[in-house]
């Protein structure tokens, strides 16, 4: 047990499978960065506060920048039989400056250490992830901007409804990543606090200035108690559930763009480098990264799983269970990271095909609203207005027609209300420029809602 930096009270040395079975270097070694701007922060604390001498403290800190050189060189021997990252930085420590390595650790635990490493991963992936967000925003809102003329149809249980603007389905998806923006800034509230200073569980007897560390590595507070500092992961468990709802989204839309590229809807032509052939259909274009992006939701949807069913059966307070907290967080992060970005180029690069939405969106008789409201506006009860519209449809699919083709006659055999006015409201442009309320579709509230957007976002 001589090897190991918690060897002392062992008499007989761990079992190889043991340490395979336990190591987190693997993985967590990419919170070696944060690992070492934990420890350097703390080091400068324990300097002012008198527990190590200004010389100690600098061989530490010159040692853990080295280490750091070495790590971004790809030069750092990783070793499993030293557990984690922690500890492996530690060893390197020791093995370069000498016994004042082993003052590193004072008034320290991996506890507190760990939970401080990762708070400060999620704080810079978190930022990351907001950045990637406003520019898949901004590609929503080009796409928006350059097609306002384009009239599809909208859905609701996947039958025709009525006719809206292309922009206003792609400023939809513009609101759906502004709240996941907003509820990632919201998360971030939650994960920049300081947990450094709990020490194992119980806080420490060192006169800690845990306020000084907090502020040199930017946490806006400290955590306000030491058991709950070391075995919370709640913000672990908010940032995967951050992700698996930006990844729904995403999914949704990939949903879309697989529907709308299929020869059936023929809606919208994805860019070619973001489609993939076939090994034996040569005439194929598929849409594998919208298909992936939903295929990955899956994942992330486990990743969430994962890290709170880990801590559902936790008694306080830290448990070698919450190690496994890592993977599902990288995993939903790398993840979700990824598809923000290829995402962000199909939507930039897609392209509607404006005739093809048009037409349908005539079909499935997508104007019987405005008729009915049109009806209703002329004082029927819009209960009876829906009835009287419900038998128009039912003569035009008996006669196979469509209510465009109607004649004014044919319309006042089903209600002396219709004139000839009846025959200018089938138009799709009328229709949509008729829906002017607050977030309605006209091409005049689409417009504002664009320059609104911009001028919030800056784009
Ligand atoms: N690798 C450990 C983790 O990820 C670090 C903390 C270990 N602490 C302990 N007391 N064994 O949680």
């Amino acid at each position: 047990a001589e090897n190991k930096l918690w060897g002392g009270r062992f008499k007989e040395g761990t079992n190889e499978l043991v340490e395979e079975f336990t190591e987190s270097v693997s993985y967590d070694k990419r919170l070696a960065p944060y690992d070492i701007a934990g420890s350097v922060a703390h080091v400068k604390m324990l300097e002012k506060q008198g527990i190590l001498t200004s010389e100690e403290a600098d061989k530490i800190i010159k040692g853990l920048n080295e280490i750091l050189e070495e790590i971004e060189r790809g030069e750092f021997k990783w070793k499993k039989e030293l557990e984690d990252v922690h500890m492996n930085i530690e060893k390197r420590l020791t093995d370069k400056v000498g016994p004042v390595g082993g003052k590193l650790h004072t008034g320290r635990s991996r506890n507190d250490q760990v939970a401080t490493d990762v708070r400060l991963y999620v704080r810079k992936e978190i930022k990351e992830i907001l950045d990637l967000l406003k520019g898949l925003r901004r590609a929503f809102v080009k796409q928006a901007e350059e097609n306002l003329g384009v009239i599809m149809p909208g859905y609701t249980h996947l039958q025709i409804a009525q006719p809206v603007l292309y922009s206003h389905h792609m400023l939809a998806y513009y609101q759906m990543f502004k709240r996941d923006a907003e509820r990632f800034e919201d998360t971030l509230k939650r994960v920049n606090v300081s947990p450094l200073g709990s020490a194992a569980l119980a806080g420490t007897s060192y006169p800690l200035d845990r306020e000084f560390t907090a502020k040199l590595l930017g946490f806006s507070q400290v955590t306000r108690n030491s058991m709950d500092a070391v075995s919370d992961r709640d913000f672990v468990a908010e940032t995967i559930f951050d992700c698996a709802m930006v990844m729904m989204h995403l999914s949704r839309l990939s949903e879309e763009l697989i529907l709308w590229s299929t020869q059936e809807f023929n809606f919208i032509e994805l860019p070619d480098a973001f489609c993939t052939g076939s090994s034996i259909m040569p005439q194929k274009k598929n849409p594998d990264v919208s298909e992936l992006t939903r295929g990955k939701t899956g994942r992330v949807y486990g990743d969430l799983v994962s890290i709170l069913t880990t801590l559902k059966g936790l008694p306080l307070t830290y448990n070698r269970d919450l190690q496994e907290d890592k993977e599902p967080l990288f995993d939903a992060i790398d993840t979700v990271k990824i598809a923000l970005k290829v995402n962000t180029l199909i939507v930039e690069g897609m392209k509607p095909k404006a005739e093809r939405m048009r037409q349908q969106a005539s079909k499935g008789f997508s104007l019987a609203t405005d008729l009915a409201d049109y009806l209703a506006k002329k004082g029927v009860p819009f209960r009876e207005a829906h009835r009287i519209v419900g038998q128009l449809v039912a003569y035009c699919l008996d006669k196979g027609k469509d209510l465009s083709q109607l004649t004014v006659n044919e319309f006042k055999k089903f209600s002396d209300k219709f004139e000839e006015d009846v025959l200018d409201l089938m138009s799709l442009e009328g229709s949509v420029a008729s829906r002017k309320v607050i977030g309605g579709t006209s091409p005049e509230r689409v417009k504002e809602e664009i320059e609104r957007i911009k001028e919030e976002e800056g784009f």
